[in-house]
Order: structure tokens, then C-alpha cells, then sequence
């Protein structure tokens, strides 16, 4: 089977002050062996709360029901000793700010070493593995570097040794949520180009979650557009960039900044995604849709495939028509 990991009718909901807000709504979504798919959407749609669902990182106050079959098997109904081998070994997680990951007190080479001997125990070939990781990620001077501490790297240098201890695991899913956002642009790049040599190298397969569009051209195979919990729509990377359909991922798209200096501004969406509490009807999206007609404030709509592989979820005919 080529299908790695597969979300099923995954819905989460925090249990709030206010009721429960549906965070993630009856998502379905599957990633094959070795591909980058790219979650997108804006800050506040669900992304990072699939992330930890994977991981199984969430902090008690939610509520979770379907399925998160990874290579079969549904990881939230594993006992934690299990879960906690799959986490690390077989999907590794990168996060935005990799300070917030790395421990301050130790060299970065020493906390990449702990990851290796996880699996290995000759120190000879630890040190190997070590170097080894360090080219793989392109830090240079890696001899050096390795005595190097967190907050004596660079933001982009620190992400490497993130992306270095876990691949000392060789981990068949990696998920990174928004691992550039903390990074300039020049950085951002060298960082994506790494992840995008990593999977042809290592052949992991990649979730990157990110709220830029822009990053996702470069580097994804497959384009999964979330709002508000729900997917609006998914296909794969050049019809989403040739044949956006949703009003959603066209305003999203539209934000990409320009490339020349008189239109350097971002062409925004107004308003922000809802926080949902409670039951909802209609589309999610409607309120800040120009498009929205009657029954979009009261049906929910369903994700239809419109083209093999390209699925939208949208009432509006025109919109569908209009590929
Ligand atoms: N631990 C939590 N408790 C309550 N609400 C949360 C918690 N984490 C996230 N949320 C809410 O869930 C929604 C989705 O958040 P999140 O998954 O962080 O989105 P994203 O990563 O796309 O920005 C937001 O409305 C956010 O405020
Ligand atoms: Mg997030």
C-alpha cells in the first residue's frame, strides 16, 4: 500500500469556557510514502491541532472522534508506550521556533547525539552519524559546530539541528509546522530547498504546515486548503496553482505578495476565522465569502470531486463551473 498516514473523519473539539470549539471537522485526508502535502491555511484554521493529534500531543482539555490510521494502524486508540516509540522513531515533528525545542544547557552536537544513541551505541559510529547529519543538513564546519550551543547558532542553524536530530531517526512522516515562519526569507529558502533534498534523500514523507502560499509552490506534491476546522479544498500542487476554485484558496492565493515594488502589498481577505463553538450550519466560510448565496448560511456544504483527485467543497455552481 502506498498510503502512509490517513485521516478519517477526524473531528477535535476543545472544551472551552464558552462550550466546545470545534477545532477540526470531519477531516479526511491520506499522505503516501515519500510525498510533501501541504495543509494551508490561515492562523486559526486547525492546522497545528491535526499536528499534535498525530503526534498525539494534545493537552487533555479535547475532545477527539474518527480515526488516524498510520501505515494501519489507528494511533489514537494506541497505549501510550506504543505512541510514544511510533513519536520520534516514526514520525518526527518539527515546530516554528526551534529554541523552544532544543535544550539551552547542552552543546546542539551533545542533543543530537542523544537522539542517535537512542538506536545506536558505539560511540565511534554515533560521532560518524553525527557529522554525517550535520552535512546532510548543510551545517558547515560541522567538527566545530557540534560543540556549538543553541544560542550561539543562527535561527536557520538552529532548524538544521532540529531537522538533524530527527532525522536521526529516520522517521517515515515528518511534520513541520510552519518551520520557516520564524526565518528571513533568504533563510526560509535554504531551509524549504533542505526539506525538499531530505525527502528525495530519506524518502520521508513530509506534512508541511504553513500559512504562506508562497512556500507551497516550491516544494509540495499535494495542497490540502483548511479553513475553519474543515478542508475546502485539495488537489495536487500545479492544478491548485493553475485552477484554484474555491473562494477561499483564491483569496489566499491572491495574498501572495507581488514581485515587483509598486504592488509589494498584500491583497487581504477582511475579518478572520470564526471560532465555532458549539452546533454550526451552513458553510463555514460564508461570512467573509463574496459569493455566499442563501443556502450557503444554511446547508453545509460537502467536499465533491470536481476532477480526478481535485476536490472543492462549495454550494455555489458558478464557482464550481468556473474551473
Ligand atoms: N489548547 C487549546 N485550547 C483551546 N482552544 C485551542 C487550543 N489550541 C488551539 N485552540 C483553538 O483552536 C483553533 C485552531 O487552532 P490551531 O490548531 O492552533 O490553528 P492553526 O495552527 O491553524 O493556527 C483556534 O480557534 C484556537 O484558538
Ligand atoms: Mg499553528
Amino acid at each position: 500500500m502506498n498510503t502512509l498516514l490517513e485521516l478519517k473523519d477526524l473531528s477535535i473539539d476543545y472544551l472551552v469556557k464558552d462550550g466546545k470549539l470545534s477545532a477540526v471537522n470531519s477531516l479526511n485526508l491520506s499522505i503516501n510514502r515519500g510525498e510533501i502535502f501541504a495543509l494551508v491555511g490561515e492562523s486559526g484554521c486547525g492546522k497545528t491541532t491535526v499536528a499534535f493529534s498525530i503526534m498525539r500531543l494534545l493537552q487533555g482539555n479535547e475532545q477527539t472522534s474518527g480515526e488516524i490510521l498510520f501505515e494501519g494502524e489507528d494511533l489514537l486508540t494506541l497505549e501510550d508506550g506504543r505512541i510514544e516509540k511510533i513519536r520520534g522513531k516514526h514520525i518526527g515533528m518539527i515546530f516554528q521556533n526551534p529554541l523552544d525545542s532544543l535544550n539551552p544547557v547542552y552543546t546542539s552536537g551533545n542533543q543530537v547525539a542523544e537522539a542517535i544513541l537512542l538506536d545506536e551505541k558505539d560511540k565511534h559510529v554515533v560521532m560518524e552519524k553525527l557529522l554525517k547529519l550535520y552535512e546532510d543538513v548543510r551545517i558547515p564546519d560541522a567538527p566545530e559546530r557540534i560543540h556549538s550551543y543553541p544560542h550561539e547558532l543562527s535561527g536557520g542553524m538552529r532548524q538544521r539541528v532540529m531537522i538533524a536530530m530527527m532525522l536521526s531517526r529516520n522517521p517515515q512522516l515528518l511534520i513541520a509546522d510552519e518551520p520557516t515562519t520564524a526565518l528571513d526569507v533568504t533563510v526560509e529558502a535554504q531551509i524549504l530547498k533542505l526539506l525538499k533534498e531530505l525527502r528525495d534523500d530519506y524518502g520521508s514523507a513530509i506534512l508541511l504546515i504553513t500559512h504562506n502560499f508562497g512556500i507551497v509552490a516550491e516544494l509540495a506534491d499535494r495542497v490540502g486548503i483548511m479553513y475553519a476546522g474543515e478542508l475546502v479544498e485539495l488537489a495536487d500542487v500545479v492544478e491548485i496553482f493553475h485552477h484554484p476554485v474555491h473562494p477561499y484558496s483564491k483569496a489566499l492565493m491572491a495574498s501572495l505578495p507581488r514581485m515587483t515594488k509598486e504592488e509589494g502589498r498584500l491583497a487581504t481577505l477582511d475579518g478572520t476565522v470564526p471560532r465555532i463553538i458549539g452546533e454550526f450550519k451552513g458553510c463555514r466560510f460564508s461570512n467573509r465569502c463574496a459569493l455566499a448565496q442563501k443556502r450557503c448560511f444554511v446547508d453545509t456544504p460537502s467536499l465533491l470531486e470536481i476532477r480526478p483527485g481535485h476536490f472543492v467543497q462549495c454550494h455555489n455552481e458558478e464557482v464550481l463551473r468556473g474551473y
